[in-house]
């Protein structure tokens, strides 16, 4: 007769549904999980699986979601924010010897892993993180994490190049999803232009860009989920505060909930990838941007006035606007 007060397999280990655990770490409901499981992207110590009903050891067995491993410890997760500078390589190692960003980070954050990818030319904030969970809530397309960026472009950027960049721009892998695009400010010959993007396809910024007939001389993400570069110099990073990681986890998991895009604008743009430099030219685009105050001549003052008055929510705790502009066109 068994000893009722001591359970059968307490020696066994504890096995559970492997969709509880997903829920457990705080990636999806049961239900998600499950549908998660049916649509083959979990793993257990890398063998796929597709039933449900699978179970498995949380201390030992590794669960993986389209391929990162889900974090079951209450441990808050460790997350470093690199301000990237240009002509760094996102990699671990690089087989052409480029520096990476590795490079620019102590040995003690070796075991990190990046959070997406910025492009070899493009700067801005990177981050870092040991939580394959948290990695996954921020990079999955379906999560839609907003990411701005600033790009300086050539030539003058009307009303209907940022409607067309915000409706969608048809692209080789297929037309964008609606975005913000806005521009900061405006010279005789050039233009700084932010975009906030919910998606992160391979240089994608630059490829709407150059779509648009206005390519971008120089890309720097000023923002990721919220997380911004705060002073930080080319090449300089920072741990998030636990505080800081938790309110990054809410602000993934919101992206997961709300699916607002920016605006509702259903239907792509109809025009055609390739846009010849002429076309674009010919197009009246001298109106102001109906989110610019006043006109659209680009200088500071607007952007900040606009900047403050629209935008308290989002940007009220980075650095003024107008000071990002500033430096920017030294
Ligand atoms: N879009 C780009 O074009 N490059 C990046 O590095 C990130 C987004």
């Amino acid at each position: 007769m068994p000893n009722p007060n001591i359970p059968a397999d307490s020696d066994q280990p504890q096995l559970e549904r492997v969709s509880k655990l997903i829920a457990r770490a705080g990636l999806a409901s049961r239900r998600a999980a499950e549908e998660l499981i049916t649509a083959g992207r979990v793993a257990v110590n890398g063998h796929f699986i597709s039933e449900q009903g699978v179970k498995a050891d949380p201390d030992q067995d590794k669960i993986t979601v389209d391929g990162t491993a889900i974090k079951l410890e209450d441990k808050p997760a460790l997350v470093v924010v690199l301000h990237k500078p240009k002509y760094t390589i996102t990699t671990r190692d690089d087989p052409e010897n480029r520096p990476t960003v590795f490079d620019l980070l102590p040995h003690r954050y070796a075991n990190l892993h990046p959070v997406g990818r910025l492009d070899f030319e493009t700067s801005g904030v990177l981050i870092f993180s040991d939580d394959g969970t948290l990695t996954h809530l921020l990079t999955h397309p379906s999560h839609g994490v907003e990411k701005v960026y600033e790009a300086r472009v050539r030539g003058e950027v009307g009303k209907e190049t940022l409607d067309w960049l915000e409706k969608g721009v048809r692209l080789e892998d297929g037309v964008t999803a609606p975005c913000r695009a806005r521009v900061l400010a405006q010279r005789e010959k050039n233009a700084l232009v932010e975009i906030t993007l919910r998606e992160g396809r391979n240089r994608q910024v630059r490829r709407m860009l150059e779509a648009v007939s206005h390519a971008a001389s120089s890309l720097r993400r000023v923002s990721f989920a919220g997380v911004e570069l705060e002073g930080m110099a080319p090449g300089e990073h920072r741990e998030l505060l636990p505080v800081e990681v938790k309110k990054l986890r809410r602000v993934a998991e919101m992206g997961l909930k709300s699916k607002s895009r920016p605006r509702n604008r259903p239907k792509p743009h109809p025009r055609p990838v390739a846009q010849d430099a002429e076309e674009t030219k010919a197009r009246p685009e001298s109106k102001p941007h109906p989110r610019m105050s006043r006109s659209n001549n680009g200088r500071a003052r607007n952007a900040r006035e606009n900047t403050n008055r629209e935008s308290a929510g989002r940007e009220s705790d980075q650095a003024p606007l107008a000071r990002r502009i500033e430096r920017k066109w030294k």
